[in-house]
Formats: C-alpha cells, sequence, structure tokens
C-alpha cells in the first residue's frame, strides 16, 4: 500500500507522514529531503542551481541514502551525514529552484519508485499522489492557512535555537507556495482522488488518526 501526502510547505507533512507510518509500522519516505540533500550537494560543489542537466547529473552520481531510525529519517549523501545541514537557511533558500528543473525531477522520480517497489510506505512531497504514483491508494492534500503553517515554522526553528522573525518566514512560506505551485513541471496540485485535509486548528494527533484511519479503511 501507498499513502501519499502532498501539500504546501509547512503543512506539517513530514511529521504526520512518520508519525503515520509508525502507526501503520510500514516504511516512510521523505521526498523533499531527497531535493534538499541534492540542493546542499550543489551548494557545496558550488555549482549554479540554475543548471538543471548538471544537477541532474550529480544526483544520478550520488544518490541521495535515507535511513529510517528510531530518532527519525537520517539523510546521507557521498558517505556524510547531512540530516542537519539539509534543515538550513541556505539550502532552504535554493530548493525550490532546483526542485523547478524538469531533469531533477525525472532522476528523483526514478529513484523514488525505485526504492517504494516493495513494500508499503508513507510518502511526503508535493507530487506523489499526481505523478510519483498516481495509483497510490489513500493520496492526501494536507494543507493549512498561510498564517497557521508560518508560525509552526517558526515555532520549529526557535525550538531548534535559532533566531527568526515571524515575517520573514511567512514570506519565505508564501514564496516557496508561488514558486512550488507555478513551476511548469509537477506544480503542486490536489492529486485527482485525495483528500484534502485543512489541519488549521487540528492536533497532530487529530490528523494523524485520520489519515492511519483512511488507510486502515482500503486495507481492510
Ligand atoms: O517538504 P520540503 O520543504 O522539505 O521540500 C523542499 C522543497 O522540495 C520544496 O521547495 C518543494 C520541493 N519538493 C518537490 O518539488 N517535490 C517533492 N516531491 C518534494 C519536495
Amino acid at each position: 500500500m501507498i499513502v501519499a501526502i502532498d501539500g504546501p510547505a509547512g503543512a506539517g507533512k513530514s511529521t504526520v507522514a512518520r508519525a503515520v507510518a509508525d502507526a501503520l509500522g510500514i516504511g516512510y519516505l521523505d521526498t523533499g529531503a531527497m531535493y534538499r540533500a541534492l540542493t546542499l550537494m550543489a551548494l557545496r560543489d558550488g555549482m549554479a542551481v540554475s543548471d538543471g542537466p548538471a544537477l541532474a547529473d550529480l544526483a544520478r552520481r550520488h544518490p541521495v541514502e535515507l535511513a529510517n531510525g528510531p530518532g527519525g529519517v537520517r539523510v546521507h549523501v557521498r558517505g556524510d551525514d547531512v540530516t542537519m545541514a539539509i534543515r538550513e537557511a541556505d539550502v532552504t533558500g535554493a530548493v525550490s529552484e532546483v526542485a523547478a528543473h524538469p531533469d531533477v525531477r525525472h532522476e528523483m522520480v526514478a529513484r523514488q519508485r525505485e526504492i517504494m517497489r516493495h513494500g508499503d510506505w508513507v510518502c511526503d512531497g508535493r507530487d506523489i499522489g499526481s505523478v510519483v504514483f498516481p495509483e497510490a491508494e489513500v493520496k492526501v492534500f494536507l494543507t493549512a492557512s498561510v498564517d497557521e503553517r508560518a508560525r509552526r515554522r517558526h515555532a520549529e526553528l526557535v525550538t531548534r535555537g535559532e533566531r527568526v522573525d515571524l515575517r520573514d518566514i511567512r514570506d519565505d512560506v508564501e514564496r516557496r507556495d508561488l514558486a512550488d505551485s507555478s513551476r511548469a513541471a509537477s506544480p503542486l496540485v490536489v492529486a485527482e482522488g485525495a483528500e484534502v485535509v485543512d489541519t488549521t486548528g487540528m492536533s497532530i494527533g487529530q490528523v494523524v488518526d485520520r489519515i492511519a484511519g483512511l488507510a486502515r479503511g482500503v486495507a481492510r
């Protein structure tokens, strides 16, 4: 079974997707982490994030490794643990441009399908229900108001000890929404057959129960 969870930045996808995977006892694939890890490699190598073919080639030569562990997913590239580094502001600022290249998406989608070829998975991203796995048994479009998403992201960064301004976060969320939904290659859309779940005012537990319930209904 594939549970596809798509939605805009800050809707809580990765937190929810990981918890749903735990509740169902199945694997979790964070596709945003794959785009982020590629972006980090490109920045470290001093590559232009405008060069789609070169970025796709980098992704082919150095596939991102994701390992589910007790503390969450660990992300490795070229033998380095980049789990924390891929969440930093320079990566967040450049990843939308990297993810907009059709060559890059082609490479990433092939790898995502390969990883999920066997077994049951919860997978989150922007194009999982629309492009990667349109045949997914459960499709969810997770969203929340811009203010709520900005507040959540701000709280998360503050918890991590970063000093950030809520207005800057809100601007960044809006900028990424626009970039992700207006790009030509696989824009963020509500996939056909997806259930829209607006999490504004819902607790994580409520959202997880709702999606796990949908999956259990399908598995029955
Ligand atoms: O979910 P996230 O913030 O970690 O995603 C990082 C970026 O990658 C985001 O700007 C959108 C892009 N992305 C994508 O285009 N397709 C996916 N399946 C996952 C993420």
